[in-house]
């Protein structure tokens, strides 16, 4: 391919993950052993782009520790917003990484996808457009933006999250474009704009915005269903039927592991332990005794006591675990939580980090 360059907006609060995103950006979400940001740059390179910008303001700090200059082949570069400036501000900021009319691929840093870059980029070409967005086909767009095509590919009108009387179709943006610098013609600069509110209405009433159906696998991890559903999705792509683990993890032999299920390095997994299906352990991670886990993520030096049994959890890094602890689907476990012996949480249940939970706790919402 052309040497086309990628730009991921990485700046955003992920307010919709908290707790677990007031102490990470959403890129360094861990899935099936790795960052959301890796995986989206794993699929950058195997589509040939070999340059990256990564627009960051919240925490970049951490984003840049953890990826450098380089990840699988991709060279990084950093443009750094110091307040942010919304999506559409943040791909104006990046402007100076672009030569004159070139195009290049923005991906939400949110959004795991596998899209055909070269179809979708070969058609925007030939479409003369200045942004092509690809869409994604859902039941329900009232969280979207949601768009109305002419011949299936003309954008003539994008509506950010209309009510379902409104939306005039179920075709939504699936958070990738592939843009030609003329976009940032739309952008005033050092502004906070959004480019689905104030940007994209006013190419697709210049006629030059298209769509390109999408009918491939899509998540938008932006919020905790979802994640946990990629987690599922790319586990099964990678381990199927054999667990992934990584090196120095210690594993009794009475442990029973049932994949698609992926297990951080150093981690200790001891006897009579049942984990899976669909289940992220991260680094450095003790599971004891008897204790069991399906469909749950866990982040690094997470602690579980003896004969717990944790379902359908996300459980952030530090947590300790006491014995015979139950926790529920759907249940959100900030960072460095605490969890005495015996209790029990229902479904639903989100806890702030460091929080000491000393008793059951059976109504769904936040302990703050
Ligand atoms: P919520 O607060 O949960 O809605 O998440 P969010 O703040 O990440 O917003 P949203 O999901 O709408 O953002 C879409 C993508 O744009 C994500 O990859 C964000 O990281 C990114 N993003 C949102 N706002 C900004 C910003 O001001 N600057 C930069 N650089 N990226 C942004």
């Amino acid at each position: 391919m052309s040497q086309i360059k990628g730009l991921i907006l990485a700046g955003g609060f992920g307010t919709r993950l908290r707790p677990l995103s007031c102490s990470r950006p959403k890129l360094l979400f861990p899935i099936a052993g790795r960052t959301m940001i890796e995986w989206i740059l794993s699929g950058l390179s195997e589509n040939g782009v070999n340059m990256a910008i990564l627009a960051t303001n919240h925490m970049s700090d951490a984003v840049r520790k953890h990826l450098g200059r380089k990840f699988d082949g991709v060279k990084l570069s950093y443009s750094l917003e110091y307040e942010p400036l919304g999506t559409g501000g943040a791909i104006k900021k990046a402007e100076k990484f672009f030569k004159k009319n070139e195009d290049f691929i923005v991906f939400n840093g949110d959004i795991i996808s596998f899209p055909p870059i070269r179809e979708i980029l070969n058609k925007h070409v030939s479409n003369k457009a200045i942004t092509t967005i690809m869409l994604h086909k859902v039941k329900d767009p009232t969280h979207f933006g949601v768009v109305e095509l002419e011949k299936s590919t003309r954008i003539l009108n994008f509506i950010e999250k209309p009510s379902l009387e409104n939306a005039p179709s179920m075709w939504i943006n699936a958070g990738v474009y592939i843009m030609n610098t003329k976009t940032f013609d739309y952008i005033v600069p050092n502004k906070k704009i959004s480019i689905e509110r104030d940007v994209f209405p006013k190419i697709a009433s210049s006629g030059k915005l298209f769509g390109h159906k999408y009918r491939g696998e899509w998540f938008d991890i932006g919020r905790f269903n979802e994640y946990r559903k990629a987690n599922s999705t790319i586990l099964s792509r990678i381990s199927k039927s054999k667990p992934m683990i990584f090196k120095g993890t210690k594993i009794n032999e009475s442990a029973d592991l049932i994949p698609p299920l992926s297990l951080g390095s150093d981690s200790i997994i001891r006897s009579n332990v049942i984990i899976g299906p669909n289940v992220s352990i991260g680094k450095h991670v003790v599971i004891g005794e008897q204790s069991k886990i399906s469909n749950s993520i866990l982040f690094d030096h997470v602690i579980i006591g003896r004969n717990s049994n944790v379902r359908g959890a996300v459980i952030g890094e530090g947590v300790v675990i006491g014995n015979r602890v139950r926790i529920q689907k759907d249940c959100v476990i900030g960072d460095q939580v605490y969890i005495s012996d015996n209790v029990a949480l229902k479904n639903n249940i989100q806890i702030c980090p460091h929080k000491e939970i000393k008793s059951n706790l059976d109504n769904e919402g936040v302990v703050v």
